[in-house]
């Protein structure tokens, strides 16, 4: 069976009679409406608001979905036969719909009914009880029910049966939700008869020998202030599974980079380095991996950067190159995009299984990501070498400033040699340089200011005018990354990868100035970055801000969270022309205007 089909298998036997669950999409990997984290990592993630019992928009109370979750926790893991940091979990939900014996009994017919898995491969988990939670008796009858040997079922405590965003109950946060879980392991045949794995050990052992393919869990409380847990006021089933792991599951192949899901990555990678996978397996898993959560990252407009997603970005695409590097003694900037697109690309796209239709293809977003792609190649290429010849003579520290070495990809080359690095000494001199340059720049971010004189406070409001002009000629991607002002001119960076034409340019200069020729008055309020966020508040440097945030709102063109000062009217910036445009680095524009 192929991973496709797979999935469309799962999400029509959950929708259909008597399950009748609605099919919705996966959310983006990077969640649209919560700060706490950086990426969705479960299929329960965008759905917490109707699990509390807000009603879902749909007005239905079972769902079903395959969901791009992005586990950055298990980076380390990867290289292994079964963890990946991207992977699709397979998720079905009852918001205080069905409970405990139809969630189990349905996964466990799909499981030997659908998929055909043998039953005497078959395990499951029940929680044991803690913290204050019994033990989960209806779930051991209801497997005993299904025909489950007692030799078949074990019981565990918090730590492996029950499942929160945060782990255990004692782990949980105020406010945040979770309950039991029951969990199904698949023994496969070959690992069974190895040596090399435990033979008297059990489902939720780590050697291998046993693998998760399946966890319902009851989200039935929510902590407290006080730490006591209370029942919330519906109960839930939270299924996942992960669709990789169920496939090599149904393959009876413990290698997840065998499915067909994997199998044209490494190809390429094979291809490209002139090496086999079985000699290389760590590696070209690595490559694999990351490469593919790049892809789809870059897809939904994440850029390489020094900070949040951006980062983990840049880490999977430098890891990854470093280790084709190692592999190949040689690499060219197009090496990730090759693999790209006839690996990862070919696999995922013209797929017409919701909720991936026509992943990849679309002509402009596949060249998006090649260029991304080729540019963070060439930029760190470039210091690639000399970075390595200098590995034992240079700082962790140097080795990120000059040469663009993130630092856990200095600690595993240190690892490869037997050093180890001293992370606090690296976090120390990072801190110490970041001291540094926001004295500096204090000024600086107050929108890039040298001083509060009107000509540059008529500058700064320009700045937001073009800002926006941008987004609206070129779109959405359109992000700040850096602003400078004197008295003479206006200097703005933004992400966009490739230069504008004299068209475009007219056009946003054309639009700053409508606005500056509307009069519009320029109003400020002070909020929290919350509810800026929430009124689409450009806010691209929200970490350097505090609690409390102005929003400050030109006409209805423009509303942007900035420290100020601004013009009361946009008449009083007179127009603009733009005259300069040039490219600076990796998928970044810069242009200059001026007030004539
Ligand atoms: N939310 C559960 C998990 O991530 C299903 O395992």
């Amino acid at each position: 069976m192929t991973g496709h089909n797979l999935r469309q298998k799962y999400l029509n036997f959950f929708s259909s009679k008597p399950r009748n669950h609605l099919i919705i999409p996966s959310a983006p990997l990077v969640p649209e409406n919560d700060p706490t984290t950086l990426f969705n990592s479960s299929g329960m993630q965008p759905l917490v608001p109707y699990l509390l019992g807000q009603p879902h928009p749909s007005g239905q109370t079972r769902l079903v979905n395959s969901q791009k979750c992005l586990r950055t926790q298990d980076i380390s893991e990867v290289g292994d036969n079964r963890h990946t940091t991207f992977f699709e979990m397979l998720g079905n939900w009852s918001l205080g719909d069905y409970f405990k014996t139809d969630q189990l009994t349905w996964i466990w017919n799909f499981l030997t009914q659908e998929l055909k898995l043998p039953k005497e491969k078959l395990y499951v988990t029940v929680y044991q009880g803690g913290d204050g939670v019994p033990r989960d008796e209806d779930t051991y009858q209801i497997w005993k029910s299904l025909g489950i040997p007692e030799d078949h079922i074990f019981f565990y405590p918090s730590s492996k049966n029950w499942w929160s965003r945060s782990g255990t109950p004692q782990e949980m946060p105020s406010g945040e939700i979770g309950g039991p879980d029951s969990e199904v392991f698949f023994e496969f045949t070959q690992v069974k008869h190895d040596p090399k794995y435990g033979q008297h050990c059990h489902p939720n052992c780590d050697c291998g020998r046993f693998l998760e393919i399946a966890n319902s869990v009851f989200i039935q409380y929510q902590k407290q202030t006080d730490g006591s847990l209370k029942e919330l006021s519906q109960k839930n089933v939270d299924f996942g599974g992960g669709l990789e792991r169920m496939l090599a599951a149904i393959n009876d192949q413990p290698d997840i980079f065998m499915t067909d899901l994997f199998q044209p990555i490494i190809s390429e990678i094979e291809a490209l380095t002139n090496l086999q996978y079985s000699d290389h397996q760590t590696s070209m898993r690595i490559i694999a991996d990351h490469l593919k959560a790049a892809v789809f990252l870059i897809n939904e407009g994440v850029e390489p950067s020094n900070k949040l997603q951006g980062y983990v970005l840049r880490r999977l695409i430098r890891r990854s190159i470093v280790k084709l590097y190692q592999l190949s003694g040689t690499l060219k900037p197009n090496y990730l995009s090759i693999i790209a697109k006839q690996g990862v690309i070919s696999t995922y796209q013209s797929r017409s299984t919701p909720p991936f239709p026509n992943f990849f293809d679309s002509n402009q977003k596949q060249r998006e990501i090649f260029s991304v792609l080729d540019n963070e190649s060439q930029q760190f290429i470039k210091t690639l070498d000399k970075g390595l010849k200098q590995l034992n003579q240079l700082s962790p520290f140097d080795l990120y400033q000059t040469y663009g070495f993130p630092v856990e990809i200095t600690q595993e080359l240190y690892a490869q040699q037997g050093r180890e690095l001293d992370l606090d000494q690296f976090n120390q001199e990072l801190k110490h340089h970041q001291d540094l340059s926001r004295t500096a720049g204090k000024g600086m971010f107050q929108g890039g200011l040298q001083d509060h004189s009107q000509i540059t406070t008529k500058y700064h409001t320009a700045t937001h005018l073009l800002h926006q002009a941008l987004r609206q000629v070129l779109g959405d991607h359109v992000r700040q990354t850096g602003s400078n002002i004197t008295h003479q001119r206006l200097r703005f960076d933004f992400t966009h990868d490739q230069p504008l034409s004299n068209q475009q340019l007219q056009q946003v200069e054309d639009l700053v100035n409508q606005q500056i020729k509307n009069k519009l008055t320029v109003t400020c309020q002070t909020m929290s970055l919350q509810q800026a966020q929430s009124q689409n508040a450009l806010a691209f440097f929200a970490e350097k801000y505090g609690d409390q945030v102005k929003v400050y709102s030109i006409g209805n063109f423009s509303k942007e969270v900035c420290g100020g000062p601004h013009v009361a009217n946009t008449a009083d910036i007179g127009p603009i022309t733009i005259y300069k445009q040039e490219s600076v680095g990796s998928g970044r524009r810069r242009l200059y205007a001026k007030i004539v």
